[in-house]
């Protein structure tokens, strides 16, 4: 066996469509097994050849006579099907197919691509492709690519969505001297998707970090199931392109118009503790710290520097990006003193003044990584005449290695002059930049690693009662029966209520005497609202009259209501006058769900009211295992919080009956698939408990 890996693992690859025509993909392919040095048994498979680079070649893959773990496919489209079907009858466990001409042509292409599909399926076949450019494991070693030349190895491994993105990066990785342990080109993902191949590195012991380009996810359940467990092994960098709004356009609550496709992914990809990137420079920036620098325990970064200007730069995007500068201890700043000229900065950042030569540089930054308040550093260097890049360079690589729980970063900010020492850096693993904002960013990424591989062991939510769903089925079996997918706020109120969220009752009413009596019953004052789910925004079209006091007012209020709506909208007929106590004013909140294509519900929370799409205050999380961290994050993270608190004066609220609502509407989207869409807006929030006063729900 040469290795385990679905794609490493041939022992025998047959090569279809192998050409000793040079220029052909055929050609390419097979020169690149073996120049790989590919160990295991090489059949190049042609019916017009007799042998190709000296190895034996056989007119079809029945005709081979031993057995084939992997087919390569390099023969037009056309051929694909009957070819794998030979394989499948030859007992091939895995295709490559690198042909062009299926899903991403149209509808023909995706009926061949199902095709295809299907006959892997029938024959237990895995297939990476089509559409692809191949796959490489430089430990192994295997070049199953048409890619230019073979990468120098490393800890990277490289999943594209883009075959073209990959021959771009290899050939630049070749000038940055960035190595590899595999490399997966996923084609149109007719089988393996990103979530095989990121699953397949984090347990290849050869990889450190992976790293990903995508357009989309082929499976969100499974992806935030299996992704998951990788983060949890090693650092997994997604950068994801085409992001769409289009379903937040589609919309119709306050929710769902701010959530969106993009957000979807955001909210996934933290969940499972993938680290985002949105640049290529980025995602390699990151990769190069992974592999070369340990994680930090603790985001207190030290900055040593020979300038001040780069120093503030750095010391803004610290915060900015989510670590924080470290407060050295009193020995720290003492011997800092004692040992730098008076005008140098002792605090943090550490100036060693423009005439530092290294053993400036290397007395502040050892003295520094020595104090236990301080998890990591990055040097910032300009070069003026007398400083010393290269000798610098070499005194940092070497605290680094003295320092080994304690990562480094660098900053050699110029030209020609500092070349040298730069490189010095980079061989020596300290990773160097050209400006001091990437340096932070990568130490910040590497930081934020940490914090979401805690996160992602947290606490899930426990149920703390039984909700009554028989209750929900019935109302949702009523409004299907009646053809509408709108609850009336009536219908939504029961079905939160359901699920314990407290609300404030709603009745139903179908007359101006019939609103007065049960007014009467709950007591005054009271608020009216039209009832009909055709009428999203019910105060833009006189529906909503609010503090009536006796039986008179509400007589005529339901009349003026009635007339208001029939004057905005002669053509709804609404289903009644909904009537509610009115609720002593609290902080409005929103509680809201929407559910997204890949990756489903997603819960919502923020500033309510009707301002809730200007101020834009709201947050999300997915439904699906909503942990008691996220839920505490969400409410700390957003501006409510400081209202929450107790702003100016006025008495914090009850955080935990407002938790309670996030959790509750997360339980009822997750048991009841058929929601679309939930809007709680407001929630009032009061010093102790929490009342629902609008309710939306949408079914699909
Ligand atoms: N079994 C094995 N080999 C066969 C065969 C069979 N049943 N039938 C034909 N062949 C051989 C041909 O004889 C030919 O050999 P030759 O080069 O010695 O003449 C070879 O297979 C290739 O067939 P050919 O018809 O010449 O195709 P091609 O090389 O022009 O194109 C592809 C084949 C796969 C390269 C092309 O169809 C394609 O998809 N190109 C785009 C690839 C791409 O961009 N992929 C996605 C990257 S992101």
């Amino acid at each position: 066996m040469i290795g385990k890996s679905i794609f490493a693992a041939p022992e025998s690859l047959a090569v279809v469509g192998a050409s000793p025509k040079t220029g052909k993909i055929g050609n390419v392919l097979m020169n690149n097994i073996v120049q790989s040095g590919y160990k295991g048994k090489i059949y190049p498979v042609n019916p017009k050849e007799k042998e190709i680079n000296g190895i034996p070649c056989f007119p079809s893959i029945t005709g081979i006579p031993g057995k084939v773990d992997t087919a390569i496919f390099s023969v037009p489209a056309g051929k694909v099907l009957d070819i794998a079907r030979e394989c499948g009858a030859k007992g091939v466990k895995n295709l490559i197919v690198l042909t062009a001409g299926f899903k991403e042509t149209g509808r023909a292409g995706a009926e061949l691509e199902k095709k295809l599909l299907s006959l892997c399926e029938q024959y237990n076949m895995r297939l990476l492709g089509p559409n692809c450019v191949g796959f490489i494991d430089t430990h192994t070693p295997i070049n199953a690519t048409f890619l230019k030349g073979f990468p120098p190895q490393g800890e990277i491994a490289f999943i594209s969505q883009s075959g073209a993105m990959l021959a771009a990066i290899l050939d630049w990785s070749r000038l940055a001297g960035i190595g590899y342990s595999k490399i997966y080109s996923l084609g149109n993902k007719a089988d393996l998707n990103e979530v095989d191949c990121i699953s397949e590195a984090a347990d290849d012991p050869n990889t450190k970090v992976i790293l990903c380009y995508i357009e989309d996810v082929s499976c969100g359940s499974e992806f935030l199931k299996k992704v998951t467990q990788a983060t949890l092994k090693k650092p997994v960098i997604i950068l994801k392109s085409g992001t769409s709004q289009a379903g937040a356009q589609a919309a119709s609550s306050h929710t769902g118009a701010l959530a969106g496709s993009d957000l979807a992914y955001n909210t996934a990809f933290k969940r499972c503790g993938v680290l985002r990137v949105y640049s290529m420079s980025e995602l390699f920036d990151l990769a190069i710290a992974f592999t070369s620098q340990p994680v930090p325990k603790g985001e207190k970064i030290a900055i040593v520097t020979n300038s001040g200007g780069p120093g503030i730069i750095a010391t803004d995007k610290v915060e900015s990006y989510g670590l924080s500068m470290a407060r050295f201890a009193k020995e720290t700043i003492d011997e800092l003193r004692l040992n730098l000229p008076p005008e140098a900065g002792i605090y943090n950042p550490v100036d060693v003044l423009g005439d530092a030569r290294t053993d400036r540089f290397k007395f502040a930054l050892e003295t520094v990584l020595k104090d236990e308040n301080v998890h990591s550093a990055a040097v910032l260097l300009c070069p003026v005449a007398v400083t010393e890049p290269l000798e610098t360079a070499q005194a940092v690589v070497e605290l680094n290695k003295a320092y080994p729980d304690k990562p480094l970063v660098a900053a050699y900010m110029g030209g020609p002059s500092l070349a040298e020492g730069a490189k010095v850096l980079s061989a020596g693993g300290v990773p160097c930049f050209t400006m001091p904002e990437p340096a932070i960013a990568a130490m910040a990424g590497m930081s934020m690693y940490r914090k979401l591989k805690e996160r992602t062991a947290a606490e899930i939510t426990v149920t703390d009662f039984k909700p009554d769903q028989k209750t929900v089925k019935a109302i949702f079996y009523d409004v299907k029966r009646d053809n509408r997918l709108a609850l009336l706020g009536s219908e939504a109120a029961e079905v939160i209520a359901a699920y314990r969220i407290d609300t404030i009752p709603t009745v139903l009413t179908h007359s101006p005497e019939e609103a007065a009596a049960k007014a009467d019953d709950m007591g005054y004052p009271v608020v009216l609202k039209v009832a009909s789910p055709r009428i999203q925004h019910k105060t833009d079209v006189g529906g909503v009259k609010i503090g009536l006091k006796t039986a008179g007012d509400v007589k005529s209020a339901y009349v003026n209501v009635m007339e208001n709506v029939h004057r905005y909208l002669p053509k709804v007929i609404p289903h009644g006058i909904e009537i509610q106590k009115m609720a002593p004013k609290g902080i409005e909140l929103i509680v809201g769900m929407s559910r997204d294509v890949q990756f489903g519900p997603m819960i919502g929370f923020g500033l309510g009211g009707i301002y809730v799409n200007l101020l834009k205050d709201v947050t999300f999380r997915l439904a699906n295992g909503i942990t008691v961290n996220e839920i505490k994050e969400m409410i700390s993270e957003t501006k409510a919080y400081t209202l929450l608190k107790g702003y100016r004066g006025d008495k914090p609220v009850d955080l935990e009956a407002v938790s309670k609502v996030i959790r509750r509407v997360a339980m009822l989207a997750v048991d009841f698939p058929e929601i679309m869409e939930i809007d709680i807006n407001p929630v009032f929030a009061y010093e102790h408990g929490v009342a629902a006063l609008d309710v939306k729900i949408t079914l699909s």
